[in-house]
């Protein structure tokens, strides 16, 4: 399986950012656990962050024709951002959206998600580990299909 793994704004920041809540490690050893993680299972990965809604869009797009699967993670757009979900739904590639933390424990602005609602499943509040869930899920996705 291809996957495109997108992180969204502030997601380059973990290790500073707030460690209470998004842990200690940097976003490069998230790129170390997502590339070892689909490695493992067979898989070929691409990540990508960006603190750009638009360049995000312009990513999911991208990944039409050329990814089976997309993990997304998009930070505080998963919150505002109809343009995510409308190119999520527009490129119609099975989505899995993942957070660092718990949103649904959170803030009361925290508890919609846009993007979620074009996603066929969400892990939050398992730190990296969230996104090893979602390849599995995408995995079992198109076995099950
Ligand atoms: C986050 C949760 C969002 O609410 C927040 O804006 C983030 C990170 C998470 O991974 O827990 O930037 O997506």
């Amino acid at each position: 399986m291809k996957i495109l793994v997108i992180n969204g704004p502030n997601i380059n920041m973990l290790g500073i950012r707030e460690p209470g809540i998004y842990g200690n490690g940097s976003y490069k050893d998230l790129l170390e656990y997502i590339k070892k993680e689909a490695g493992s299972g067979g898989d070929e990965v691409e990540c990508f962050q960006s603190n750009h809604e638009g360049d995000i869009v312009d990513k999911i797009q991208s990944a039409y024709g050329i990814f089976d699967g997309i993990v997304i993670n998009p930070a505080a757009y998963t919150h505002t951002s109809i343009a995510i979900y409308d190119a999520l739904k527009a490129v119609n590639l099975p989505a899995v959206e993942v957070h660092l933390s718990d949103i649904t424990k959170r803030e009361e602005f925290r508890q919609i998600s846009y993007a979620g609602m074009a996603c066929i499943k969400t892990f939050a509040g398992y730190g990296f580990e969230g996104y090893s869930l979602a390849i599995k899920s995408l995995k079992s996705y198109f076995e099950n299909r």
